[in-house]
């Protein structure tokens, strides 16, 4: 089927699909559409059909069918130490950290899932047992390896391979882990206990547990993104805390990171991430033994450290006249010497840049400190200042003795605050945008990776139409072996065919007697010299005329009696003299013999007369002509 023609019909596609999931308790709905699509059409062009609800029917139809869609569609490519740099971070990083972390009795289970016929299973039984020792690689070690491909699984259990298979593994550990036999390799049989193969889908099977090394690579590219999702979550269960995952080049775990560590990004190996992780934090105790020291104060120290203090207070006796006010208060409300004794409300102060008495008369009352914020104050042109009132009632013994009023200036902290919320604002923004950045690096990432995936898709089944070509091309070139034995066989009959004709050439042109042979249709085939020196024809005129159409000296109609019982009756002999007139114009009588020309098995395939002149017995005295 011709990609541009593959068929279109998405709901017949998801209905195949579905028959598959219900009928045959095969779930293929987890696998990338676009590759499973090619896949199935793929195995719809081997028998001609372009359409998938025909294909539905077959697929009902013919249970075999399903186990070749089933083939069609699993791609089991795979090889020994497939991705050599990855292979090589495993033997000289990943296994001496699982071998460090583990004690030196404890068993390592290792899972390789998706092992298709073996070769990274076994792969990770040589790594490991050149980690750790033939001897305790067996008593340690145990690989599960699965695979949901029951035929693939056949051959991973059969553990025999090719030279060239094993070739990426280099002579030495050949020699080390294979035995030879006849041209084949077969994994060491007392190592082959440790790796146990059994049937398991990803999809639909539990997990096994405890898992120090997890081998998955080139199959999660098979699954939709929401599906190696539920997968890796598997994966997370089955394996030991912080165990390892080995994936496959193409497969990259970006959106997992949550579950699972980058060890190696570039080698796709990865640790797991424990979910039960505790964060740590430290709690320091700390005591606070404050100096107290008891000052005696003298009036002046305390009126002079009052005065100097650096936040503008006033402070009110009881009816509200200004008793104190310090230098800071002063400058900044502009009150004189003169102003103090004076009560309150006869002062700018009372109710500017605040309404003050109100609130002074709620302190006095509720004894109760308050705070005003957020007073505005022009102190000069152009100069806004931004002002907190602390009130405070200033108590002897319990008996109110009278009012503070202290003003903070907070206008560089109010200033601080709106550079600070500017900046805030700004970091907020900024981080929106990263977040957007990095959620469109994150799409694109997973786009690249899933368009890489694809590629490696490609370039898998690129690879198996490469291994099904050498399969044809091996398969033509022994079609041709043979047709070349044939050719030379064809050309041995054709030249002694060759010789056969030219004796029998010779013997018909020395026979001195008139030979005609007919078929059964009575035409000429053979026309010998015998009979051109008799009757003037040549073979030529001869031979593809009717022989009772012959225009000799022969009446050739009477023939016809003992030529026609020939022509069906294999046993058929019959003479006849027949009167006529030679080449030369001479009346002769000529006996004709006809007998049935036979083939091998006895049938009759013609005729043959020998004409000779009878009685005067003078056979032509000239030479007969050249026999062409
Ligand atoms: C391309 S091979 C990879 C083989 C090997 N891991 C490697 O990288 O060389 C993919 C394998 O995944 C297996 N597979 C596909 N779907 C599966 C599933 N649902 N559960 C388990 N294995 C699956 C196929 O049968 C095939 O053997």
């Amino acid at each position: 089927m011709d990609q541009d023609k593959a068929p279109t019909d998405v709901h017949g596609f998801e209905e195949i699909l579905q028959y598959l999931k219900e009928a045959r308790g095969f779930d293929f709905t987890g696998y990338k559409r676009s590759s499973l699509m090619r896949r199935v059409h793929r195995r719809m062009s081997q028998l001609n059909i372009d359409d998938h609800v025909e294909y539905l029917d077959v697929l009902q139809a013919n249970s075999d069918e399903f186990v070749s869609l089933f083939n069609t569609i699993l791609i089991n490519v795979t090889g020994f130490f497939r991705d050599p740099d990855a292979w090589e971070f495993l033997r000289s990083d990943v296994v001496p950290t699982i071998l460090a972390e583990r004690g030196p009795d404890e068993p390592i289970r290792v899972w390789c899932a998706g092992c298709a016929s073996g070769e990274e299973a076994y792969g990770l039984a040589i790594v490991l047992a050149e980690g750790l020792g033939i001897d305790d690689f067996r008593q340690r070690v145990k690989i599960y390896a699965t695979d949901v491909d029951e035929e693939a699984l056949s051959s991973a259990r059969h553990a025999v391979y090719s030279e060239k298979e094993v070739q990426p593994l280099g002579h030495e550990l050949i020699q080390k882990y294979f035995e030879q036999m006849g041209g084949r390799y077969s994994f060491r049989k007392d190592l082959r206990r440790s790796v146990i193969f059994g049937r398991n889908d990803l999809v639909q099977d539990a997990p096994i547990s405890r898992i120090d090394l997890l081998a998955c690579r080139n199959t999660l590219m098979y699954f939709t993104a929401e599906t190696q999702t539920k997968i890796l979550d598997k994966f997370h269960f089955a394996l030991a805390p912080r165990g390892m995952l080995f994936l496959g080049k193409a497969e990259m775990l970006l959106s997992h990171s949550r579950i699972f560590d980058p060890m190696d990004l570039k080698r796709r190996v990865f640790r797991k991430v424990s979910t039960s992780r505790i964060d740590v934090g430290s709690v320091f105790g700390r005591s606070f033994l404050p100096d107290r020291r008891e000052v005696d104060q003298v009036d002046t120290l305390r009126s002079l450290a009052f005065s100097t203090g650096p936040v503008a207070q006033v402070v009110l006796d009881t009816n509200d006249v200004v008793t104190l006010a310090n230098q800071q208060a002063k400058h900044l409300f502009s009150l004189s010497d003169r102003d103090i004794g004076r009560p309150l409300r006869d002062l700018d102060l009372s109710y500017r840049p605040v309404e003050l008495r109100g609130y002074i008369d709620q302190v006095r009352s509720e004894r109760r400190a308050l705070r005003i914020k957020d007073i505005e104050w022009q102190r000069g042109p152009g100069e806004v200042l931004a002002l907190e009132a602390h009130l405070s009632p200033l108590l002897a013994e319990d008996v109110p003795v009278g009012v503070s009023l202290v003003f903070h200036d907070v206008t560089a902290n109010r200033r601080l605050m709106s550079e600070l919320n500017r900046a805030n604002q700004q970091r907020e923004s900024a981080y929106e945008e990263l977040q957007s950045t990095n959620e469109e690096l994150e799409t694109t990432n997973e786009e690249l990776q899933s368009t890489v995936e694809e590629l490696e898709t490609t370039n898998e089944e690129l690879q198996s139409t490469n291994e099904e070509l050498e399969t044809t091309n091996e398969e033509l070139q022994s079609t041709n072996d043979e047709l070349q034995a044939i050719n030379t066989e064809l050309r041995e009959r054709s030249t002694e065919l060759d010789e056969v004709n030219a004796f029998f050439a010779a013997i018909m042109s020395s026979w001195p007697a008139g030979v005609a042979v007919v078929d059964t249709s009575m035409r000429i085939v053979v026309w010998n010299a015998g009979a051109e020196d008799l009757w003037g024809m040549r073979s030529d005129e001869a031979e593809g005329e009717h022989l009772l159409n012959l225009d000799i000296g022969l009446p050739v109609a009477e023939l016809r009696p003992i030529v026609r019982p020939a022509l069906s009756d294999p046993t058929y002999r019959q003479e006849i003299k027949l009167d006529g007139v030679n080449r030369r114009g001479r009346s002769i009588t000529v006996r004709v013999v006809c007998t049935a020309l036979r083939n091998r098995t006895g049938a009759p395939t013609g005729a043959v007369l020998v004409m000779e002149p009878y009685g005067n017995g003078d056979l032509d005295p000239e030479p007969a002509a050249p026999n062409r």
